[in-house]
């Protein structure tokens, strides 16, 4: 049933201490809990129910005395004294045949849990809610050579290990590894001259050689996070465990963060550059939220952004400061609008702090993350770098061990700066993407630009109030000169106009600089203004988006009539990528065309039903276009990029491949693929071999190298990733779902492997004409699988299931297509409370 945030009342018991007991064994482990609670003096009930949900009570007392609890399948209550008690369980629980990855289960023989959200209840009966935090004491009895918990190690022995963590900590922050396991060890010294002992544990065997570029990240988060934020670590080790087998992309258990292994392990041979910034980033957010989620945590999951958009909005600072700010926020508005917009403007909007869940692992969204990341981005330029410094500050100081809310991040803020943020904080309980539309004047030396901003009503959000608005605006003359420097407009009304005084003649606007607010900008210019801009803003992320826009705008037109593609972009594209003066990862981007998927938005926003056939052929001849038009230029650049000596995965020479791999697509097209296939045979890096693969097989060709990828990297599971993904994002529309489902017979597919399943039908729904093929025949065969994964895995079925999210954007055939797939998955007998509440969501 749904939960709703109005509803929160504080626990009635606290925990002042637990201790744990777990002996391992595959099928029959069992759990040991002595937990000391106390009545919560300021709670309003005096109930007694602890979580727990899979578990096999074998015994249970209360001071000693051994009790017969009522059990539900959801948990158990009892009569308990009116004062502190001790309450010991033992249950048992079945790691090997867990395959939902959720609570303690077992991935390649290795032992391993993820508690967040609501896991832990699948361990042993506890009050498994954030606002309960406790001392945990773990021991850990097991054959296996290596058993790990949060924390500091306090003692071990033969078939044993002991850890104690003194920080405070709810329940979703537990974590427990038994397996065979060799480490990558290192050390840092905190800021005070702390030593802490840092290991990234991994299977043996060519995992071992994966794990030198995940410490340096894990070094440099550390180093960042003391400069940056005042942040020190605060225990004598910091584990992180490699898992292969894992619904997300990692957890930031207190000393003992778990990662899928995709998200930590890195080679030159076996990772592409965008792997090892990825890894980069994840092991930045996890090491973050040591500060914001665990030292600060939440006090219920309605409150999930105030850990995620923080950590997210921190993990993109500390890229930016590691590689380029500019590509970095490029990167991160490319996702933002492709993943976030598509959301908050399908079935499944919902504000940044949802009001009702009935499954939170539902909510592990981009709405909470990154719309939540933009939120503080947000905040931060409307109080200045000093005010967000200073309310920072006072947020660590003052909220250091609780359990906090979204208006105690406010109170922070506005007790810090003295700003009053009560309009500010609908940004948190207004769901959908606000339009901010735009209209300027000018007369007597005085330019007036009229914002105006509307928000769509959202699923149970009809009427929408104005939001506060931060416009970051700077003023170009007709030499391309900036004369009026970035300043921030603060829309806090409907329709608000805003002038600049002084000017000799009408001036080009430069609007939304570095997307300073995450809205959806409407202004009609011309194609020559977007043009002017693409050459002369003096903004980063304007100068890519007004080239974005232009090409969006050309890609429109030719989805619409079939016409050529505007000469003026094309020689805009020319001039860009032939400036030598430019970043070639930022020239990479500016050569980089919207989504097919964008592409279908945009013409829903401009009142038009999309066809992904169409959109596919626009953007397949604008592609075309551009390599014949830039052809002369291509092999001049494509060389220029070479990158000689060892492979290194930095942000400077990853720019360069990127923007050579740019190139070798293009020249594929006019070449047959023959510098493709030469760059396949040559590459002695990931990153070269997988672009040159992808190249030929978009062209058609490729099998040969296909198969000899397979012979060399079939016995590595995340190259193997690759291989499958990679088909399937490249196939012909028509041929996407036979794709995919010859994969699905392949030895080396299983869908009990998340990463497997997300790298088939990932890869499925990222084809966005070959999910959309008129056959039907992809949504079909995407059901079918959910609904078989559903009965192992609910969580990751979930979570695809959001492919059908767009279907009300489409024609009659479709949606009626789209619709008899999810009402079969719906009607599919015991679907998981997980997909339940989706596939109804997304039916609307
Ligand atoms: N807190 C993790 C992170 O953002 C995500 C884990 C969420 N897991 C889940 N099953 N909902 O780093
Ligand atoms: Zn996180």
């Amino acid at each position: 049933q749904k939960i709703y945030l109005k509803d929160y009342t504080p626990p009635a018991y606290l925990v002042d201490s637990v201790e744990l007991t777990f002996k391992l064994a595959p099928t029959t482990t069992r759990v040991l809990s002595r937990i000391a609670f106390r009545p919560n003096p300021d709670a309003q009930s005096r109930d007694f129910f602890l979580h727990g949900e899979q578990l096999k009570l074998i015994s249970a007392s209360i001071d000693g005395v051994s009790i017969t609890p009522e059990v539900t399948a959801t948990g158990l209550t009892h009569t308990v004294p009116n004062a502190p008690f001790v309450f010991e369980a033992e249950v048992e629980i079945s790691p090997a045949t867990n395959t939902a990855l959720e609570g303690l289960y077992m991935s390649n023989g290795m032992y391993c849990t993820q508690c967040e959200a609501e896991g832990f209840r699948k361990i042993t009966y506890y009050p498994d809610r954030p606002d309960v935090m406790s001392v945990f004491t773990v021991r850990i009895e097991s054959d296996l050579p290596v058993l790990l918990s949060n924390g500091n190690p306090a003692a071990k022995g033969d078939g044993w290990a002991e850890w104690h963590d003194p920080w405070p900590k709810p329940a979703y922050l537990f974590a427990l590894v038994g397996g065979d396991l060799v480490n990558h060890p290192d050390r840092f010294t905190t800021m005070s001259g702390k030593d802490v002992e840092l290991n990234i544990w991994v299977r043996p065997g060519d995992d071992e050689q994966k794990c030198a570029f995940g410490m340096e990240a894990l070094k440099k988060s550390m180093k960042w996070d003391e400069d940056v934020y005042g942040r020190e670590y605060d225990l004598d080790i910091f584990n992180i465990v490699a898992v292969d087998d894992f619904n997300m992309g990692a957890m930031e258990n207190k000393g003992l963060n778990i990662f899928n292994s995709s998200a930590v392990l890195a080679s030159p041979e076996t990772s592409t550059d965008a792997n090892f910034e990825r890894i980069e980033a994840i092991i930045a957010h996890e090491y973050f939220h040591n500060w914001t989620g665990n030292r600060i945590t939440c006090r219920d999951w309605f409150q999930l952004c105030l850990k995620e958009g923080l950590t997210v909005f921190r993990d993109q600072q500390f890229t930016g400061d590691m590689r380029s700010h500019a590509v970095k926020r490029i990167d991160d508005v490319v996702v933002l609008r492709a993943h976030q917009f598509r959301e908050d403007n399908g079935p499944l909007a919902h504000p940044v702090r949802p009001e009702s869940f009935v499954e939170i692992n539902n909510f592990y969204t981009v709405t909470v993350y990154e719309k939540g990341a933009e939120i503080i981005g947000m905040l931060k330029r409307l109080v200045g770098d000093e005010g967000y410094k200073n309310a920072l500050d006072l947020y660590f100081d003052r909220h250091d061990g609780d359990a906090a809310t979204i208006e105690d991040w406010l109170q922070v803020f506005e007790d810090a700066t003295g700003r009053d943020l009560s309009q500010f904080a609908k940004w948190y309980s207004q769901a959908g993407t606000p339009r901010v539309s735009v209209t300027d004047s000018y007369a007597d030396g005085t330019y007036s630009l009229t914002l105006s901003q509307q928000t769509p009503a959202t699923p149970d959000q009809d009427k929408k109030t104005p939001m506060v608005i931060p416009v970051a605006v700077g003023l170009l003359n007709d030499n391309g000169d900036e004369i009026v420097p970035t300043r921030i407009l603060e829309l806090t009304e409907a329709t608000q106009t805003f002038t600049f005084d002084g000017l000799a003649s009408k001036p080009v606007p430069s609007i939304l600089r570095g997307f300073s607010a995450p809205v959806i900008l409407e202004h009609d210019q011309t194609n020559a203004e977007r043009a002017f801009l693409l050459a002369h803003d003096t903004d980063p992320f304007n100068r890519w988006d007004a080239g974005r826009t232009l090409a969006q705008d050309v890609l429109l037109q030719m989805v619409r009539e079939d016409a050529t593609p505007d000469t003026a972009y094309l020689d805009g594209l020319l001039a860009l990528l032939r400036d030598d003066n430019l970043d070639p990862a930022f020239r990479a981007l500016a050569l980089s065309l919207p989504s097919q998927d964008d592409t279908a938005q945009a013409l829903v926003d401009a009142g038009e039903t999309p066809d992904p056939t169409a959109i596919y052929r626009a953007h397949e001849a604008l592609t075309l276009h551009i390599a014949q038009h830039l052809q002369d230029t291509l092999p001049r650049i494509y060389a220029d990029m070479t990158v000689t000596g060892p492979y290194a995965p930095d942000a400077v020479s990853a720019g360069k491949r990127s923007l050579g791999n740019r190139m070798l697509s293009l020249m594929s097209k006019l070449d047959g693929g023959k510098q493709a296939s030469q760059q396949y045979a040559t590459a002695d890096n990931m990153t070269q071999q997988l672009a040159a693969l992808a190249s030929l097989l978009k062209i058609g060709k490729g099998a040969d190298e296909l198969a000899a990828f397979e012979q060399r990297w079939h016995h590595d599971r995340l190259v193997m990733d690759k291989w499958f993904g990679l088909q399937v994002s490249c196939a012909a529309p028509e041929d996407a779902a036979k794709v995919a489902a010859k994969l699905t017979e392949h030895s080396a597919f299983t869908m009990k492997n998340p990463n497997r399943f997300r790298a088939v039908f990932g890869a499925l729904k990222g084809n966005t004409a070959g999910f959309h093929d008129p056959s039907g025949a992809s949504y079909d065969l995407l059901a079918d699988w959910l609904i078989k994964l559903d009965a192992l895995n609910p969580q990751t079925t979930a979570r695809m299931s959001t492919s059908f999210d767009t279907w009300k954007r489409y024609d009659a055939d479709r949606q009626t297509k789209m619709k008899a797939a999810l009402q079969r998955i719906d009607k599919t007998p015991n679907l998981s409370r997980d997909t339940t509440e989706m596939v109804t969501r997304i039916l609307g």
